[in-house]
């Protein structure tokens, strides 16, 4: 079994902030989800250099579009491991094989009849690097993403023949229900197919800064085409070894909503008319929303992820930006609500529950545990959660599946409650018990551990150690399925002062 997960490419027309972090943490809590299933997996993120936001914010610094390329890329680089992301290749459209590439499946679609010379004419957003058709502007002729007026283009491109592909996507719609996802995002890009697929530049006369066009020099391909192939072209020059047939087609494309027209549209159209595969799932997130508006660079109100982490560690904010956002959809964040996630869930709700956990078999039986089978009614509320959880990653729930696992972390602190260790304690024909609570509770926080690591992987690998029981495999995560016998102390996992 392989699984292969691609995050957007992300512009370098300026720094990481909390947006890019968040698509690149989800697909990270899949790529581990999935390595823990035993499936060789391939995690790919990277940088979208060319194009007209790259070259205009590099003219405005008074610096060359490379230059300011290297320094952008290398700031989304190193973003992914102090996030603790654990992606295989890191891909740059300046890449010289990308680059091939691109040319080589290009030109195949030019061979395979699709591409034509014409004149474009309309409005067009330099921020988004988009085209928009009249029912797409805002009073004024501006951008509805990023309020800025739109300009008027007039420009000799070679044409992509997308209105060829209405049928096709429309019978691709049809057949995978499960193309894209949820629902909302599917019905709308069906509904933009159904309204009728006008051409699109393929290539762009006037801007250099792009790949070359190879049947026309004077010519660089429009920057949405050169930048979707990333995720098909990376797979061939990764590793020593050409990876394609092994990974592709993709398993998931995760995107935020802003850029679905492009994954859902465009790239389908785009691979059939190059004779490729199809990606099998697009899952689509919503916005992260600071004070009412999408969180970007232009509207200046982001938050900083490389600060959040300083402050509160990364496995925090990783948490707290799946769990506070249902993933799919819009959703507010602030400092004032991590600080409470943080406060009453992850310091409370699970830190607790393991200071307590390991304090309490440290203080009543020297840190060691007999075999035990797990107390009944804590199997019951931990039945097919394995299962459970597996069954909403497959569909990209992170959030549905977080709350899963964090439902048992609930259970658990019950269960402490219900049956009081410290009294049994205290009553030492009840030694029995104790040690099967104890027992209980210990295999059961072992089984939450296993099962938050791909969201929060570097504090559940401190737990695990701290349990004696280091495994990740998702095959042994049910309750039961593992031991816990000899424990150790462990320092507190979210500290309260942080
Ligand atoms: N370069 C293109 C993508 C090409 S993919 C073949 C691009 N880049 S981007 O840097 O502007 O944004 C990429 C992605 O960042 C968005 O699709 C989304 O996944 C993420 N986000 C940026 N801001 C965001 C929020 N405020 N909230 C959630 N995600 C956001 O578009």
């Amino acid at each position: 079994m392989t699984f292969y997960v691609t995050t957007p490419i992300y512009y370098v027309n300026a720094a990481p902030h909390l947006g890019h972090a968040y698509t690149t943490i989800a697909a990270d809590v899949m790529a581990r989800h999935h390595r823990q299933r035993g499936e060789e997996v391939f995690f790919l993120t990277g940088t979208d250099e060319h194009g007209e936001p790259v070259a205009d914010a590099a003219h405005a610094l008074g610096i060359e579009p490379q230059q300011l390329a290297d320094r952008n890329a290398e700031r989304f680089k190193s973003l992914a491991p102090r996030i603790e992301v654990s992606n295989d290749f890191f891909i740059r459209t300046t890449d010289r094989v990308h680059e091939q590439k691109v040319q080589e499946v290009l030109s195949q679609v030019r061979d395979n009849g699709f591409v034509y010379e014409g004149t474009y004419e309309g409005w067009y957003c330099p921020r988004c690097a988009d085209f928009k058709a009249e029912n797409e502007i805002d009073p004024g002729n501006r951008c509805p993403i990023h309020h800025i007026e739109l300009t008027r283009e007039q420009e000799d491109n070679y044409f992509f023949k997308l209105s060829a592909f209405q049928e096709p996507l429309e019978r691709l719609y049809a057949e995978r229900a499960d193309f894209v996802a949820p629902r909302t995002r599917y019905n709308e890009a069906l509904s933009f197919i159904r309204s009728g697929l006008r051409d699109v530049p393929l290539t762009r006369h006037k801007l250099s800064w792009g790949v070359r066009v190879p049947w026309d020099h004077e010519h660089v391909f429009y920057v949405w085409f050169d930048a979707l192939l990333n995720y098909y072209t990376a797979l061939s020059y990764a590793r020593d070894e050409d990876l394609t047939a092994k990974f592709w087609p993709a398993s998931y494309h995760l995107i935020g909503k802003d850029i679905l027209r492009f994954h859902a549209v465009y790239w389908p159209a785009l691979l059939m008319a190059a004779g490729i595969e199809l990606p099998r799932h697009i899952f689509v997130h919503g916005y992260l929303l600071m004070e009412g508006e999408k969180m970007s660079k232009s509207l200046g109100n982001v938050l900083d992820p490389f600060e959040v982490i300083e402050r509160f560690g990364a496995d925090a904010l990783r948490f707290y930006v799946l769990r506070e956002v249902p993933f799919g959809q819009d959703g507010s964040v602030s400092t004032a609500s991590f600080e409470l996630r943080y406060e009453t869930e992850l310091a409370n709700e699970l830190g607790n529950l393991a200071s307590r956990t390991l304090a309490m078999v440290g203080r009543y039986r020297d840190w060691q545990l007999p075999p035990c089978a797990p107390d009944p009614a804590l199997a019951a509320d931990f039945e097919d959660l394995t299962d459970r959880v597996a069954e909403l990653m497959d569909r990209a729930e992170l959030t549905l599946a977080l709350d899963e696992i964090w439902q048992r972390v609930r259970r658990l602190n019950r269960y402490v409650e219900e049956r009081a260790p410290w009294r049994l304690a205290a009553e030492p024909a009840r030694a029995q018990e104790l040690d099967g609570v104890l027992g209980s509770l210990a295999e059961g926080l072992r089984s939450v551990t296993v099962l938050l690591w791909p969201y929060i992987p570097a504090s559940c690998e401190r737990l695990l150690a701290a349990l004696g029981a280091s495994g990740l495999a998702l095959a042994d995560a049910g309750l039961g399925s593992g031991r816990v016998e000899r424990l150790s102390h462990l320092e507190p996992l979210f500290p309260k002062e942080a």
